[in-house]
Formats: structure tokens, C-alpha cells, sequence
């Protein structure tokens, strides 16, 4: 059975007191809730990782991830930080490849492709983002473009490295945009995304991988869309930076 899981992607939000605070409501606010085969993931930046995770008294089911990491060991990166160091910190996961970073920081497959690998070698699960933009949905490219995404940067992969991976399909133009894919645009992507894995790397693994949406999930279109068959749960923006929100969003897959 596929892991459902709900993960916030906070971005750049909330300072160290306001990161601690939403993660501790969160942890109360499902204390009593039966999240039986689902996994919670929270993504404070990275100045909030450490004191997040090492709050006494969270919740456990809660999970940290980071947002973003170098590709490579270490060395003359200013400003960046690696898989180590965010291992170092106690997470286990990373988010990476989310069209933020490929439009603003121009990350590319090929890139994406090797933070992935590292993310591996360092004992990160990776929720490896991708999604189409609304010129390519337009053009009815989406299919090759989600296909060509998967491809470049995840195909070097070894079949037991799938056990690590979470893919995250966020089409760009319903990010922070109000506008949702539709449940069946949704499911008919997501769909198409087994087939692709389950052409590489064959039925087991794509039957077995959980696939995210994301993009404008909130609690009142949460629930149709976590129920579409090949959709395994969402990575969420904006509704996880509110406690009754997320929360409602974690409900809503049970
Ligand atoms: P919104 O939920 O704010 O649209 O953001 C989605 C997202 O980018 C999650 O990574």
C-alpha cells in the first residue's frame, strides 16, 4: 500500500519564534487524530530546521524537511548548505526540483538529477517536484514535459533508491495562483506519471512510489483531489502556514 502523506512547504515564511509555533500547534492539534499510513511533513527554511525538530514535546508523526540543498559534498558554495549538514541536523528529508527554484535560482535536470543522487548517499528521502507551465498545458505539451522532467532527472536512478523518493507534481500555473488543477486533470497526470516510472523501472516501484499534488490545495477542494485513485496526498503552500488549515488538509486524506 502507497504511504499517503500531506507536506508543507512553508518557503520563505516565518521567523525561528513563528516557525516553532506553527509546528508546535500543528503537533497539538493532531494529538488526539488517527493518521493511520500517513506521513506529516513540515519545511521551515533553513535557519528553523534545527530548532523546530529539536522542540521537546512535538508530536513524532511530524517530519522535517528542507527545502533545498547543494548538489555537491561540500567546498566554495557561499551561501548554500548540503545534504550532510542537513543530516547532521536530524532531517531526513528535502524537497527539491520545485519550480521556485527552477524559475529563480535556474536549477536544471541535470542538476536536479545529481541533488537527487546526493540526496540519497546522505540517508534524504527526496520529494522531487516537477510540473508543467501554462503555455505548455496550453500547447497540450504537459505530457512531454512531465515526461522529459521525470527523465532527465530521475532515470539514473536504482530500483531500491525508489524507496526514497516522493514525487511532487505541482503544475507551475496553479501555484499561489488560486487556480487548482481539476481532480480528473490531476488524476489523469498522475496516472500518466505511473506509466512513465512503470515503463523504466516497472509496475511494483510505480505502484508503490506516492504521488503529491500541488498547487492551490486548501480545505475546500482538499478532499476531491485526495481522493482521485493515483493521487497520494499534497504538498501545500499557502493552507500550511495555518494550523487549522493544514490540519483540515490532514483529515481530509484520512
Ligand atoms: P500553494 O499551495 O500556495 O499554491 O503552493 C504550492 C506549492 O508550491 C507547494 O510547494
Amino acid at each position: 500500500m502507497r504511504t499517503k502523506i500531506v507536506a508543507g512547504n512553508w518557503k520563505m515564511n516565518l521567523d525561528v519564534d513563528a516557525s516553532k509555533q506553527l509546528a508546535m500547534d500543528i503537533s497539538v492539534a493532531i494529538q488526539n487524530l488517527e493518521t493511520n499510513n500517513t506521513r506529516i511533513i513540515i519545511a521551515p527554511t533553513a535557519t528553523n530546521l534545527y530548532p523546530v525538530f529539536h522542540q521537546p514535546s512535538m508530536d513524532s508523526r511530524v517530519e522535517i524537511a528542507a527545502q533545498n540543498m547543494h548538489q555537491a559534498k561540500n567546498g566554495a558554495f557561499t551561501g548554500e548548505i548540503s545534504a550532510e549538514m542537513i543530516h547532521s541536523v536530524g532531517i531526513t528529508n528535502v524537497i527539491l526540483g520545485h519550480s521556485e527554484r527552477r524559475t529563480y535560482f535556474n536549477e536544471t535536470d541535470a542538476a536536479l538529477a545529481e541533488k537527487v543522487s546526493t540526496a540519497l548517499q546522505n540517508n534524504l528521502d527526496a520529494i522531487f517536484c516537477f510540473g508543467e507551465v501554462l503555455e505548455e498545458r496550453q500547447s497540450n505539451n504537459h505530457f512531454k514535459v512531465v515526461e522529459s522532467q521525470l527523465q532527465n532527472a530521475l532515470f539514473h536512478l536504482n530500483d531500491s533508491d525508489w524507496r526514497n523518493i516522493v514525487l511532487a507534481y505541482e503544475p507551475v500555473w496553479a501555484i499561489g495562483t488560486g487556480e487548482t488543477a481539476s481532480p480528473e486533470q490531476a488524476q489523469e497526470m498522475h496516472a500518466f506519471i505511473r506509466t512513465v516510472i512503470a515503463k523504466k523501472f516497472g509496475n511494483t516501484i510505480a505502484q508503490n512510489v506516492s504521488i503529491l499534488y500541488g498547487g492551490s490545495v486548501k480545505p475546500s477542494n482538499a478532499k476531491e483531489i485526495f481522493s482521485q485513485p493515483d493521487v497520494d496526498g499534497g504538498l501545500i503552500g499557502g493552507a500550511a502556514l495555518n494550523t487549522a488549515d493544514f490540519v483540515a488538509l490532514i483529515v481530509a486524506i484520512q
